[in-house]
């Protein structure tokens, strides 16, 4: 089945280094059946586009300004990254909301800037341990969900991807379990149902972020109930990333 696979590089490696990876991915991922989206930081955006334009590897950012332009000193907008060569842009990270304090509010003002200015969205939600827990997780992400996409037209969800992050699988060796995932997801597409329609919900791509490397992706990714997954510090090692991107799930 054909994944979605996406790389979030988050705050490392520098411009001159990513010229290399990006060579090295685009020759190795070349005979991929899988969508491939890279999602570097800002300034690697021109060297994504020069070493990745033509592969199978498509470009995205990490963030991008609620506002679509003015004075807002430092901030980079929907339209930049666009024209900078990227087509995805990934909102609401975890560490979006926890350590830039971003909320549900913000994050559908940078939803619905994103998708004005033809973005694709990889949305990021998921719970903290202590929502897990409490056994919170289900109406957390459901809220977060209802949110996020609030104001957002059926029509506009074609081009709008929701990641299930928990945040306590987040960079920690910790995965969650087959029927977790598949738990969750179903959760989000009843949501996403009960919101917009049954075909709403049965259409949206959901994937899967967390702790998958190298020893475990496999097995996580082939999950039927995944249209991919979302993956940290696994990306930033070219060969293995590649591995990742060319498996037949
Ligand atoms: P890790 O794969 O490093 O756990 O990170 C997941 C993530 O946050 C991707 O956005």
């Amino acid at each position: 089945m054909k994944k979605l696979i996406v790389g979030n590089f988050k705050m490392n490696t520098v411009p001159s280094e990513f010229k290399a990876y990006a060579m090295s991915l685009a020759t190795k991922t070349q005979n991929s059946k899988n969508d491939i989206v890279v999602c570097p930081p800002f300034t690697h955006l021109a060297v994504a586009r020069e070493f990745l334009g033509g592969s199978r590897v498509e470009v995205g950012a990490q963030n991008i300004s609620e506002e679509e332009s003015g004075a807002f000193t430092g901030e980079i907008s929907a339209k930049m990254i666009k024209d900078a060569g990227a087509n995805y842009v990934i909102i609401g990270h975890s560490e979006r909301r926890s350590k830039f304090k971003e909320t549900d509010k913000l994050i559908n003002k940078k939803i619905k800037t994103a998708l004005a200015s033809g973005l694709k969205v990889i949305l990021c939600v998921g719970e903290s341990l202590q929502t897990r827990q409490n056994k919170q997780t289900c109406a957390f992400v459901r809220k977060q969900i209802d949110d996020d996409l609030k104001g957002i037209y059926e029509n506009e969800l074609e081009s709008v991807i929701v990641a299930y992050e928990p945040i306590w699988a987040i960079g920690t060796g910790k995965v969650a379990t087959k029927s977790d995932i598949a738990k969750m997801v179903e959760i989000i597409r009843k949501e996403i149902a009960l919101q917009y329609s049954e075909k709403a919900g049965n259409s949206i791509k959901v994937l899967y972020g967390g702790s998958i490397n190298i020893n475990n992706y496999a097995k996580i990714i082939s999950n039927p109930a995944l249209d991919g997954a979302l993956i940290g510090g696994a990306c930033l090692d070219v060969d293995n990333f590649a591995v990742i991107c060319r498996e037949n799930y």
